[in-house]
């Protein structure tokens, strides 16, 4: 045959002509002994399909097993008002081809993977839960959110760059770096790739990547991830305010709440949420927050999602955040940083101005017991030329996990990595 061969997406274009069509059995129903009815999904949509009684007679319909890829061929048309169709058309199928059979049986689809299957089983097939309609849905829709997020930079003149993942230093402190074993010598797989952008500012000017990020997170959270994609920009001749004004032109609705760290641990106070003690990592009891303390997960979220609005959180206390942050002009016992929180899920975004004095550099790596060396090319950056400047990193899991309403960052993965989980 010689028809069109069409995508899904496409089909509504062409109402009362005949079409090939190819894709998965998503889904199957007979009804009487008349008809049946096929949901057919080719990775851009899903279309309902009806096989008359005709060729129902002919051809033996228990072939068409679930997950069985196959060629279509029929004509495609409008569904009467009322009728149910998600897009508005349907396919009268007048032949078809099975390419592959999908088991039927112990083995068929349905079995492995039915709604009451555990999260354990769901992650082991995660490569069959990506056939369904929720996570390919979360999937397409990542793919057009980096989209957007590259749209913005491009619009802004950013310039892209791909930063090393292998790396010899540590962004964000030793605690949770995932270290390898680089030909015998030791290297660590990259926990942000700030550093690196920071070096290609007086090169292209301002910069950004979207690559991995790993973090080897010791606590099961519902937005912890062992490996992140993480949007990350620099900016160079920036004031923090204009680092805020440009964080918050990225997402759909601003302005948004600003609070600084110690507004948030009053808020805290007047409204009794407490923080664990621990003595040894035993749990002792509960005390009220104070000036310094790092406001836990929990904490953090109970606050945003009462306040009920996405806050950028300001300006938290220089022993709280990673060496490399610049302090307050007014109060040295502040960093110029920022955490955006978003409502159900809490931090997204972490960002800061740099340090941008040579000697001050050195004295942040002592205080953090540093050791300067592998840093060489980093703190070059303030002998050669040095520039006030800044950015940020996002996490688009974290992202995603808020603006899709996901309950957690694992379901908008193509392959979630987490505390455990490295399979498939
Ligand atoms: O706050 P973080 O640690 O900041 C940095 O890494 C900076 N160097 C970024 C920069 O200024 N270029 O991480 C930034 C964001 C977090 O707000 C969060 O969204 C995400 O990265 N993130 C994680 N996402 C999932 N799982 C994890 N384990 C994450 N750790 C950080
Ligand atoms: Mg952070």
């Amino acid at each position: 045959e010689h028809l069109p061969f069409v995508r899904i997406d496409e089909a509504i274009n062409y109402v009362d002509k005949q079409v090939k069509i190819a894709g998965w059995v998503h889904r199957q129903r007979v009804q009487g002994k008349k008809m049946k009815f096929l949901v057919i999904r080719d990775g851009y949509g899903f279309l309902q399909c009806v096989v008359g009684s005709d060729l129902c007679a002919i051809v033996d319909m228990q072939e068409l097993t679930v997950e069985s890829s196959i060629n279509l061929f029929g004509t495609v048309k409008k569904v009467p008002e009322g009728k149910q169709s998600s897009n508005g058309i349907e396919l009268i199928v007048e032949a078809f081809e099975i390419i592959s059979k999908a088991p039927g049986g112990d083995e068929a689809f349905g079995n492995i993977l039915n709604a009451e299957a555990s999260p354990s089983i769901q992650l082991d097939n995660r490569h069959m839960v990506l056939r369904g309609e929720t996570a390919s849905s979360c999937i397409r829709f990542r793919s057009l959110t980096l989209k957007a997020f590259r749209d913005y930079f491009d619009s802004k003149n950013l310039c892209e760059v791909s930063p090393p993942l292998l790396v010899e230093t540590q962004a964000e402190g030793g605690s949770n770096v995932f270290a390898v074993d680089y030909y015998g010598n030791p290297a660590y797989l990259t926990q942000s790739s700030q550093l690196y952008l920071e070096t290609a500012l007086p090169s292209v000017g301002d910069n950004y990547c979207i690559t991995e990020s790993f973090r080897a997170e010791h606590s099961v959270t519902r937005r912890h991830l062992s490996q992140f994609t993480h949007v990350e920009a620099e900016l160079g001749f920036i004031t923090f305010d204009q680092l805020l004004g440009f964080i918050e032109d990225m997402p759909p609705q601003k302005p948004f709440l600003r609070m600084e760290y110690t507004d948030a641990i009053q808020w805290l106070q007047r409204n009794n949420i407490e923080r664990d003690v621990y003595v040894n990592d035993v749990k002792v009891g509960q005390e009220p927050y104070k000036f310094g303390d790092d406001i836990v997960e929990s904490a953090e979220r109970t606050m945003t999602d009462t306040i009920g609005q996405p806050i950028l959180l300001t300006r938290f206390p220089v022993e709280l955040k990673a060496f490399y942050m610049k302090k307050c002009p007014l109060n040295p016992a502040l960093t110029e940083s920022v955490d955006v929180l978003m409502p159900g899920v809490g931090e997204i975004t972490g960002a800061s101005m740099r340090i941008s004095d040579y000697a001050e550099l050195i004295k942040a790596y002592e205080r953090e017991h540093i050791d300067p060396s592998p840093y060489y090319w980093f703190t070059d950056q303030r002998k050669y030329g040095s520039v006030e400047h800044g950015g940020f990193g996002l996490g688009i899991e974290r992202y995603l996990a808020w603006i899709l309403n996901r309950h957690t960052v694992r379901e908008v993965c193509l392959y979630p990595r987490f505390t455990g989980r490295c399979s498939p």
